[in-house]
């Protein structure tokens, strides 16, 4: 049974609208059912948490339920491991100045020029303590980070990798599991942005091997929040960010300064409780969240595949239209955002021609500046982007297919 995209659209209620949405890497539509765990958690429990009265009590169960479940949904091994913040970039700068604690001058960071600036500016301000960046570089013919590459630069000095799962402009996949081993072998930790990855394929940190992981929950259907996985064994060694007299052992507040934000965390129960109900609809019964999650995001890559083909085969064909990117809809190998220029043209021309035709596109760098910047493409700002999601539809890329006829 292919994906039931009735079924999925009824649970995006802003979905109702006459545009087609294709900036879904920028921020995807959100679940009926996280805006009505968050509507509860604040109408019933918006207390401080600690104290010994019910509703303080209600609240904190709310939460450590939410936080089991997301990390049944990544494969954690334990609860403690999820650190909950604001946003990708505030998760990954606290996670620098915890790490760049530990770390002594002329240690190495090896640094992807693929990633978004999330996962760059941290580890570059730690120069001012003597730490030293080496870069690493894509293929400017096949856009592939090369393990070769990443061979090249590991060495005795390095302590930290920071890649992403899968650049938000090339949409390409990158071997986590193969890089960890690597960096691993070298005696060094590796940090994996997975904000363009997570809304399209199911993440199991274990199977990955990683140490950290960051994902913005945003752009995986939920509320403006963002998930950290670190290892227990990490965690438990690096100095916290939180008030001073936090225990060491107290995972993960630690990480958490201040009080996180507990009826965003709340919401993630209607993402998890969404791929539980899609698989179920869709005959595919699973005995817990994390099969549930394996079928619902099986379902998922297999949608995407037939509407990514569907744009790239149209790119592929047209004259003077250059795929930033691997150039055919390979499951394993890249999700369906989908990056192209266009000889001659700049992309926001582009993209301002497609805008009153009410289908959402975007224009630009996307903050993986040095992406841009390497493959010379500023001049003509950027790429234009089509992201895509498990909800859009074969009908809505026609629709863009007939536009990009009268636009390129
Ligand atoms: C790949 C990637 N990483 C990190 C971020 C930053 O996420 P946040 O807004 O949660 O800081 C983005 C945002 O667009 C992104 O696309």
């Amino acid at each position: 049974m292919s994906l039931d995209l009735d079924f999925v659209r009824a649970h995006f209620p802003g979905l109702k609208s006459p545009w087609a949405f294709f900036d879904n890497a920028g921020g995807s539509h959100v679940l009926a059912g996280v805006a009505h765990r968050i509507q509860e958690f604040l109408l019933s429990s918006p207390v401080q948490h600690g104290a010994s009265y019910a509703m303080s009590q209600l609240g904190m169960q709310r939460v450590a339920e939410a936080t089991a479940a997301v990390a049944a949904l990544i494969g954690a091994a334990h609860r403690e491991e999820v650190v909950m913040g604001p946003s990708t970039t505030a998760q990954l700068r606290w996670l620098s100045i915890s790490l760049g604690r530990t770390l002594v001058p002329g240690d190495e960071i090896i640094v992807s020029r693929t990633d978004h600036d999330a996962n760059v500016s941290p580890w570059l301000d730690l120069q001012r303590q003597g730490i030293v960046i080496r870069y690493w570089s894509c293929n400017p013919d096949t856009y592939r980070l090369e393990l070769a590459d990443l061979e090249a630069l590991l060495g005795s000095r390095t302590r930290l990798v920071a890649v992403t799962h899968c650049s938000n402009i090339l949409g390409m996949i990158n071997p986590i599991r193969e890089i960890a081993r690597r960096v691993h072998a070298a005696g060094a930790l590796i940090c994996v942005d997975g904000v363009a990855f997570a809304p399209h394929r199911r993440v199991d940190v274990q199977a990955l091997g990683i140490d950290f992981y960051v994902f913005s929950t945003y752009k995986v259907y939920g509320p403006h929040y963002a998930v950290l996985y670190g290892k227990r064994a990490h965690l438990r060694r690096l100095p916290g960010v939180n008030h001073r007299f936090i225990a060491e052992d107290d995972l993960p507040y630690k990480f958490q300064p201040g009080n996180v934000n507990f009826e965003l965390a709340y919401g993630m129960l209607g993402l998890t409780e969404y791929l539980q109900a899609l698989a179920e609809h869709h005959q595919r019964p699973a005995d817990s969240l994390a099969a549930a999650a394996e079928e619902a995001f099986a379902l998922f890559a297999a949608h995407e595949t037939q509407i990514a083909e569907r744009l790239l085969g149209y790119l592929r064909q047209k004259a003077g239209i250059r795929i930033i990117g691997e150039p055919v809809a390979d499951p394993a190998r890249r999700v369906p955002t989908i990056a192209f220029v266009a000889q001659g043209r700049n992309s926001r021309e582009i993209v301002e021609a497609i805008d009153p035709h009410q289908i959402a596109v975007r224009y630009g760098d996307f903050y993986a500046k040095f992406l841009i910047e390497d493959l010379g493409l500023q001049a003509q700002e950027g790429v234009v982007r089509v992201s895509m999601v498990h909800y859009n539809t074969l009908d809505e890329v026609d629709r863009l297919l007939a536009v990009l006829d009268q636009v390129l």
